[in-house]
């Protein structure tokens, strides 16, 4: 069974998806972590991030893999490396290549094949399996977005102010909403699921009862 969730960043997608796999012993598959190897790759071997077709050789090339909750190319471990400021900047344009887009289309099919997979990104219920058992598109307001973004850089001794952050939030909305392939939205057959004021395991909870409801309604 595949269960896709999609949203803006900082709805809380990676923690609930990362909890949910857990809670239901499932494969968690980081799309965003996949883009962010590739860029990765591409800086240190001097690809350019406007080199679609360059990009998108590359990736085809990456044996990317989670294992224990960490990714890796090939052997290396690049959980942390893939977090930095740079490396989230620089993600942006690689995301935009249409044939990179389609690679980790490819990639990410190949991944998740014959398993049961919570994936996570933002093109995942509405292209990358628009056949999903389950898709939900997690959202919140920009303003507790913000906040919870502005407690997670303050925890990481970030100096910085919850107006800059709501600032930058918005700016990536935007990227991610207007992108010409792969935008951000919620596929025509998504829940919405809004989780202002909800703790992490309240949302978890709502998402394995919509599972629980998916397979009494198929069946299983
Ligand atoms: O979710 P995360 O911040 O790790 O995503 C990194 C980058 O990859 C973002 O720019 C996001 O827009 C992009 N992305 C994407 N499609 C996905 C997952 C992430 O374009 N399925």
């Amino acid at each position: 069974m595949i269960i896709t969730l999609d949203g803006p960043a900082g709805a809380g997608k990676s923690s609930t998806a990362r909890a949910l796999a857990c809670r239901l012993g499932w494969f968690y598959m980081d799309t965003g972590a996949m883009y962010r190897a590739v860029t990765l790759v591409a800086l240190e071997r001097d690809v350019a991030l406007d080199d679609g077709p360059g990009l998108a050789a590359l990736a085809e090339s990456l044996a990317i893999a989670f294992r224990d909750g960490r990714v890796f190319v090939g052997d290396r471990d690049i959980s942390s490396e893939i977090r930095t400021e740079q490396i989230t900047a620089a993600t942006r344009s690689v995301a935009d290549a249409p044939p990179v887009r389609d690679a980790m289309k490819r990639m990410q099919r190949t991944i998740a094949g014959g398993l049961d997979v919570v994936t996570e990104g933002r093109d995942q219920g509405s292209v990358v399996f628009p056949h999903a058992e389950l898709k939900v598109f997690l959202t919140a307001s920009p303003e507790e977005r913000a906040r919870r973004r502005h407690r997670e850089e303050e925890a990481r001794g970030v100096d910085t102010s919850l107006h800059a952050v709501l600032a930058a939030q918005n700016r990536r909305d935007e990227g991610d909403r207007i992108r010409a392939v792969g935008a951000m939205k919620p596929a025509d057959d998504a829940v919405l699921v809004e989780t202002d004021g909800l703790t992490e395991e309240q949302v978890v909870d709502r998402l394995v009862h919509l599972i629980e409801e998916r397979r009494t309604s198929r069946g299983a």
